[in-house]
């Protein structure tokens, strides 16, 4: 597969992926869990979102951006858990904090299509994906549309990271296979994706 993409399953533990669930709820009683919907056409997504960090991922009709307040309360998002930010510190050895730590829920039925991560400034910086819950069916390819692409099973406790040359690599979620795994008693799947946004030297 391609260079600087590293897929490591169970890299978490029960233990571990069960203290990141707990994270989560408390990250979504401040941040509620909402439905983002698409630029231009407004259609709202499968999948839910909400965000921790100084800045959020966020998509409505006007586009993608990223921001520092939630958009249904206006409030700031909270802080991206510590045991994330060791992780991220270290599995990718960047000189810099994450900003952004975007929750996915995906309940039955969620989906996610091909797309790059190309609106952070940072694209020399990885990014870190977690899976929690139920597995999924992913999909990565090259740094071009309609290139060939791979399907891979992500369970829980595995973790990602597209650096290098899978930076810019297409990637989407096929679909849930839901009723999977036990760790979440509604079930479903979480991800969670940090990410560096603006260039750390070349603040203004
Ligand atoms: C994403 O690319 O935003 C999510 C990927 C995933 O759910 O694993
Ligand atoms: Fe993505």
């Amino acid at each position: 597969m391609m260079n600087g993409l590293r897929i490591l399953p169970g890299y978490l533990d029960l233990t571990a992926q069960q203290a990141l669930v707990k994270e989560i709820r408390r990250i979504a009683t401040v941040a509620p869990l909402y439905r983002p919907r698409m630029q231009g056409s407004g259609r709202p997504f499968s999948v839910q979102m909400t965000n921790a960090g100084p800045l959020g991922w966020v998509s409505d009709e006007s586009g993608y951006r990223y921001q520092p307040h939630h958009p249904v309360t206006g409030q700031p998002w909270p802080p991206i858990p510590e045991p994330l930010l060791a992780l991220w510190r270290s599995l990718t050895r960047y000189p810099a904090e994450p900003e952004c730590c975007l929750v996915n829920y995906y309940g039955q039925g969620a989906r996610m299509g091909l797309h790059q991560d190309r609106d952070e400034e940072a694209r020399d910086a990885p990014v870190l994906s977690v899976s929690l819950g139920d597995s999924a069916v992913f999909r990565v390819g090259g740094p071009e549309r309609g290139g060939k692409t791979t399907s891979v099973k992500l369970d829980s406790g595995t973790v990602l990271v597209l650096g290098g040359a899978a930076r810019m690599a297409f990637h989407g979620i096929d679909r849930i296979l839901f009723g999977s795994s036990r760790l979440l008693p509604k079930g479903g799947r979480i991800n969670l994706t940090l990410r560096r946004v603006t260039h750390p030297f070349l603040a203004d």
